[in-house]
């Protein structure tokens, strides 16, 4: 391990020292450090990490190294601290990121975690990684659109999507990274990769020209997002836990003993049958949209504390959009505490609705921001 960390050093100063030939400018510019952010004391540090295991480690990985579940981005590549403005973490961890399995955890759009444990575990992860952060300015990155447009199809497309929607990779299209991420950190991705994932350097075979064209054509594709502000719901009683109590039992055919199909589950559901269903995810994205009954027990709920308001005679289905990891972890944990009844949503909530299935929608108000 300590031998490849040290081959990559050297190989990112060598990357650097040939970038300072090529545009020394924008070199010295990318290179001015700033001082690390605020450091937490031992206890704020400790419930950080605790937090990071809780409500992180499903998707990032227990050692923050990305890919666990559903592609999810590294959370300790160097090239993303020393890019790092704090918001390029703390807005993603506190609103998400629409249209992927990336749910907001900020208590105002209906996460679990506060505005100061948010603000703590940014600070965290950039602690353990441990990396100076460098300056980057917020102007903007000038480019050839067009020029750039090419580019992009030629060699990020097999892993960003021909659209920017991702494929497996993060979304490059996604409103609410374009957003956030200035076009000087998005440049800072481009030009040195993310350091121990597949996001390669591009600094060594792209022209500098070529990288500013590609970070145009990104930004081009912002097209204005306002934030959106939920109208919080109440969560369900227990008592409302079960869907058609009067209804009768579905008879799911599982494969592998566990997962019911989006078709099966729409025609238990148009059949007025009598079920449970678990929303898995982050609370917030329940908020936002979910199946219509669903109740949010999201991945990090203390089982035990949940204890017998479940009943364990009506059939569980559990769901969420990683397309299965949050919803395969719940229902371990409740065979585990005897719930035989149990199933998994096979295609996840994004599959059911690009099937056009129904769901119900949240309320929102646009944010003064
Ligand atoms: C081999 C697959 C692959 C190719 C090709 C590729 N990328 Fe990536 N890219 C990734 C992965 C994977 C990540 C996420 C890495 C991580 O942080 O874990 C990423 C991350 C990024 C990010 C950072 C996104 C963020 O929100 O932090 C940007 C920007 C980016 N890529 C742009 C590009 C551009 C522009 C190209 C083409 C010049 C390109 N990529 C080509 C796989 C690829
Ligand atoms: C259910 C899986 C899942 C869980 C749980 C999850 N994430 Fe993510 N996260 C993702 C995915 C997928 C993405 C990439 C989204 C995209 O395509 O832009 C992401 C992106 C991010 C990013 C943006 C990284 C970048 O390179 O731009 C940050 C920061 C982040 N997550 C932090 C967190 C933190 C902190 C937690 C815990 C509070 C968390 N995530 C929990 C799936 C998850």
């Amino acid at each position: 391990m300590a031998s490849i960390a040290r081959m990559m050093v050297v190989k990112s100063l060598g990357l650097a020292l040939l970038l300072s030939f090529w545009d020394p400018s924008s070199y010295a510019q990318d290179h001015e450090t700033i001082p690390p952010p605020r450091k937490l004391t031992t206890e704020l540090s400790e419930r950080a990490a605790a937090n990071y295991q809780r409500y992180c480690a499903l998707c990032h990985g227990a050692n923050r190294e990305g890919y666990a579940n559903d592609h999810a981005p590294s959370l300790r590549s160097e090239s993303l601290f020393q890019s790092g403005v704090p918001h390029a973490v703390l807005r993603p961890l506190s609103y998400g990121r629409e249209g992927t399995a990336m749910g907001g955890y900020l208590d105002e759009v209906g996460g679990p975690l506060t505005l100061d444990e948010t603000w703590d575990l940014t600070y965290w992860l950039f602690w353990e990684s441990g990396v100076d952060r460098v300056k980057l300015s917020t102007n903007p990155v000038h480019g050839d659109i067009r020029r750039g447009k090419v580019v992009y199809q030629e060699n990020c497309a097999s892993c960003h999507g021909v659209n920017g929607e991702g494929v497996n990779a993060p979304a490059l299209g996604n409103q609410s990274a374009l957003a956030h991420n200035t076009d000087e950190f998005i440049r800072y991705a481009i030009r040195y990769g993310r350091n121990g994932t597949p996001m390669p350097a591009w600094g060594e075979t792209l022209s500098d020209a070529d990288i500013d064209n590609v970070t145009a054509f990104l930004r081009s594709r912002a097209s204005g997002w306002s934030m959106q502000k939920p109208v919080l719901k109440a969560m369900p009683a227990p008592d409302e836990y079960v869907i058609n109590p009067d209804g009768e039992d579905p008879d799911f055919d599982l494969t592998e003993g566990r997962y019911v199909s989006a078709t099966d589950l729409l025609a238990a559901m148009q059949g007025k049958k009598r079920m449970v269903l678990l929303d898995t995810r982050v609370t917030s994205v329940w908020q936002r949209v979910h199946l219509e009954g669903s109740i949010p027990i999201p991945y990090y709920t203390n089982f035990d504390e949940l204890a017998d308001q479940l009943p364990k005679d009506v059939q569980i289905v559990a769901y969420c959009s990683c397309p299965r990891a949050a919803a395969d972890h719940v229902v371990n944990k409740l065979r585990r505490r005897g719930y035989e009844n149990t199933a998994v949503l096979y295609e996840g909530i994004f599959g059911w609705m690009n099937m056009g299935y129904p769901v119900m929608r949240g309320d929102f108000e646009v944010a003064a921001d």
